[in-house]
């Protein structure tokens, strides 16, 4: 058994025993709760003196708990951790929340993503394992090593069964171009972009669409969908141009809002996330989660023994 300590928050349960289960460790004990005035509570359950530790914990919303819940049990976790000795801190957070506030892009607005970076180093981690971050700049925001996975060999595996003079890869918007560009280029098939025209953080349009897509199965690949008008409008021209069906791969399925609804009522025929952030319920049919506990789980076991995790990425 690897001599790893795996712990994780209450935000993905599922996940955390999945990458567990990958690695053939235990999730160590710990309680983590709330105080009555609802303050969280952590104590670790056994000494980590000298050990290598792990915390899993995606900071998204979960069935109980909001963004900044989950955010502040993981800097709790680590705090306890560090002062409990623990020789190396590595934060496992398969989605990043905030990544989308990366810049000013208005005066008088904070750079969000850069506060959590602070706050997790301020708490004591020494290393962040994530994946696919809304921006990958955002690696620059930590002085420490920041790995960042990304979901390219499971989505390749759900792309291999077409036949590439059929398909059409497509970028939601021109921020996800380059990526799709290199999903297309390495699958040998058609590439469009859709350009994207967002009025708020949470409505966008779909304007015009660069590429043909008529009589083609279409794969949109995103990293995030949230409220899901960029990934519904987007199929909305696509059908329109007359494509023969419209897919999606999307690695973090937040579905804010309305987000079940609209894809409900969408012209998807099949919609992929992985489960980076806990299933809500109430998801229609046309979703299909792929899970990156292995993913996760290799990337953990490559770090404990300084191996390379380059190999993850093809
Ligand atoms: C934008 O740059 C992101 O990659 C996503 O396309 C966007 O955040 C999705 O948000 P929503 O689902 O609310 O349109």
């Amino acid at each position: 058994m690897l001599d790893l300590y795996l712990f994780t928050g209450n935000a993905h349960p599922v996940l955390a025993a999945g990458v567990a289960d990958y690695l053939h460790t235990p999730l160590r004990e710990r309680v983590l709760d709330r105080f009555a005035d609802g303050e969280v509570r952590v104590e670790l359950g056994e000494n980590v003196r000298g050990r290598d530790c792990f915390v899993v914990q995606p900071t998204c919303a979960s069935p109980r708990a909001t963004v900044n819940d989950n955010l502040f049990e993981l800097l709790t976790m680590v705090d306890a951790l560090r002062r409990a000795s623990a020789r190396r801190v590595t934060a496992v957070v398969p989605y990043f929340g905030y990544a989308r506030q990366d810049r000013k892009d208005k005066p008088r607005v904070p750079i969000t993503a850069k506060l959590v970076a602070n706050l997790l180093v301020r708490a004591g981690i020494d290393r962040l394992l994530t994946l696919d971050l809304h921006a990958g700049q955002i690696q620059g925001y930590f002085d420490i090593p920041v790995d960042n996975l990304l979901p390219r060999p499971l989505f390749l595996r759900e792309l291999a069964g077409y036949d590439p003079a059929e398909l059409v890869i497509v970028a939601p918007d021109a921020g996800s171009a380059k990526i799709n560009r290199a999903y297309a280029d390495r699958l040998d098939c058609g590439f469009a972009i859709v350009d994207k025209s967002r009025f708020s953080t949470d409505a966008s349009k779909a304007l015009t669409l660069i590429g043909e897509v008529r009589d083609r199965h279409c794969f949109i690949i995103d990293d995030i969908i949230s409220t899901g008008g960029t990934m519904v409008n987007a199929a909305r021209l696509l059908s329109e141009r007359g494509a023969k069906s419209v897919r999606a791969a999307v690695t973090h399925g937040v579905f804010a809002g309305k987000a079940f609804e609209k894809l409900a009522g969408s012209v998807f025929t099949e919609f992929i996330v992985t489960d980076s952030v806990p299933p809500r319920p109430g998801a229609p049919d046309i979703i299909r989660t792929i899970s990156v506990a292995k993913l996760m789980g290799e990337a953990i076991r490559r770090t404990h023994l300084d191996l390379s995790i380059s190999v993850l990425f093809n």
